[in-house]
């Protein structure tokens, strides 16, 4: 089938503002966005420029709007999305080149809600056992492969960058939640603050867009819920 990829193309040392670019490709209806950007830098204008790995919808770096929504140019079949397909860069974080935007603000999120496991106890001689109903617990956000298509679809993000975000919390809640941790006090503090889990307006556009199907606004309403009641 023939179809036009349209890309926002941005380079501050060729022009100081983004323009549009159409490639028009031929493509088989099965294939994914993300082979159709192969083929336009490799066939058509190799400066054109992407983030990606996996290409198996894991490594979560090839984010970005497709259509107006943010998803993973490797999980979209050409078909499902044709005839004319509009990539952009994921918003609320700084473009450095066409559809590569600067994941700095991001990351610096994710540590300062310390989304890792704190425990100080020793530990003991074989693992820190857990019952299938304690891993359950926090099953949801341990499916998270960090793409920020969550944060970057959130408006209070897009409003106020100081916002920890969705991810962050998601990822907060991952640790809060497991029974071998002894985190949740310090974590809490920092989410309790003006920039943690109350600037949420409960949008559901994180869990429309989340590639993994983690139900992440109920994550953040859990955390709301632990803070509010002091009892996770
Ligand atoms: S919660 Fe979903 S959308 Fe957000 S970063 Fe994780 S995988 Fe991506
Ligand atoms: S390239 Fe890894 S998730 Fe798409």
């Amino acid at each position: 089938m023939r179809v036009t990829l349209r890309v926002r193309r941005y380079n501050p040392e060729v022009a100081r503002d983004p323009w549009w670019q159409d490639f028009d490709l031929e493509s088989d209806p099965r294939a994914r966005v993300l082979d159709l950007l192969h083929q336009a830098k490799w066939y058509h204008d190799g400066t054109l420029t992407l983030r990606r790995s996996c290409a198996h919808a894991v490594c979560g770096s090839d984010t970005m709007m497709i259509n107006g929504h943010n998803r993973l140019a490797c999980k979209v079949l050409v078909e499902d999305v044709a005839p004319v397909i509009v990539c952009e860069p994921i918003r609320g974080l700084p473009v450095i080149k066409d559809l590569i935007v600067d994941m700095e603000p991001f990351f610096r999120s994710l540590e300062s809600v310390k989304s890792w496991l704190i425990n100080e106890e020793p530990p003991p001689n074989s693992e820190r056992l857990q019952s299938p109903e304690e891993r359950e617990r926090f099953d949801e956000g341990t499916k998270c492969i960090l793409c920020a298509a969550c944060t970057t679809s959130c408006p209070i993000f897009w409003a106020n960058d100081e916002y920890v975000g969705p991810a962050a919390i998601v990822n907060a809640h991952r640790f809060t939640f497991d029974s071998r941790d002894r985190g949740a006090a310090e974590r809490l503090e920092v989410l309790a603050d003006r920039t943690g889990v109350f600037k949420c307006r409960t949008t559901f556009n994180c869990t429309s867009v989340c590639p993994r199907d983690i139900p992440v606004t109920e994550l953040i309403q859990e955390m709301k819920r632990a803070i509010t009641f002091g009892k996770i």
